[in-house]
């Protein structure tokens, strides 16, 4: 029997997410309430430039107002935080995006924790992050959350799971950890230094790659049938290229994210489904309900 592989089309589930996000957006401008987020850059970062703009190209196709704070790349700590106190202090804007990396020399925990919590729709907040662990999701990152969506969108049952995530970043592999046991899957945790990686890769029904390593994960470090995200984003030459050898894994995977077009669609339309959340959250009380 031939099994085929599912390629997983992150811009057609992002435009699902776009369709009820625009749904969401209506019903809030009925009340009166227009969804604002504002994105915060420091430097001028090309990689993080066009994250930027593709985030303010997904709001603005769904009815959420968005504004870019850019401030110059010799911002100190102060200015940074100035800047995130006024966007806190702002009934317009519901939702607070600090783009990382920070340029060297600031502290993006610092910076992070900031912002107010009802407006941290990254889910990077010590209080977001604190009661994601403690398994109360309220605002949660991203990335980890696409992943998450994709897999009840291909009904892969998660409680029971073999999960092995690769990289423990603060963006990815924590959090879709914390996710992950939310949900009762047995979840590994590898690194960059984890001695024999294929060890634990090849235990994984679910495999997720964060580690920046193009070509990381060969075909033999991959069980048959598993599902395969792709979360690396490399430049090598002139192409972009994830941390899976793709053609090949693509061979034994059930499913498989590509790159581009793969995660990084998921991330930018769960940030639309975050800034919507936190300004239901934030109008919960709103008379004109
Ligand atoms: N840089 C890389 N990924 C992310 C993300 O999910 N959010 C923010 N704010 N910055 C990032």
């Amino acid at each position: 029997m031939i099994e085929l592989t599912t390629i997983i089309d992150g811009k057609a589930l992002a435009s699902d997410v776009e369709v009820d996000a625009r749904e969401r957006a209506k019903k809030l401008a009925k009340r009166g309430i227009v969804p604002g987020l504002a994105t915060v850059l420091v430097g001028e970062n090309p990689a993080s430039q066009m994250y930027i703009r593709l985030k303010h190209s997904a709001c603005s196709r769904v009815g959420i107002r968005s504004e870019n704070v850019v401030l110059p790349p010799e911002s100190t700590e102060i200015d940074l935080i100035a800047r995130i106190q006024e966007l806190n202090s702002r009934s317009d804007i519901n939702g607070i995006l600090l783009q990382l990396p920070l340029p060297r020399g600031l502290s993006p925990q610092r910076a992070m924790m900031t912002i107010r919590p009802e407006k941290d729709v990254d889910g990077f907040h010590p209080q977001n992050m604190g009661a994601l662990l403690l398994g109360v999701e309220l605002l949660v990152p991203c990335t980890p959350l696409g992943i998450i969506y994709a897999l009840e969108r291909l009904g892969k049952k998660l409680e029971g799971a073999e999960v092995v995530i690769v990289g423990h970043s603060n963006v990815v592999g924590k959090p879709l950890a914390a996710m992950m046991l939310n949900r009762n899957a047995t979840v590994q945790v590898c690194h960059v230094f984890t001695g024999d990686l294929a060890r634990h890769t090849r235990d994984a029904e679910i495999l997720v790659v964060a580690a920046g390593v193009p070509g990381l994960i060969k075909k033999e470090m991959v069980k048959s049938g598993a599902y395969v995200f792709d979360v690396g984003i490399n430049r090598v030459g002139d192409k972009t290229v994830g941390d899976v050898d793709f053609d090949k894994v693509s061979e034994v995977a059930a499913a498989i994210t590509p790159v581009p077009g793969g995660v990084g669609p998921l991330t930018v339309a769960m940030l639309l489904r975050q800034t919507l959340q936190a300004t239901e959250n934030q109008n919960q009380n709103n008379p004109t309900d």
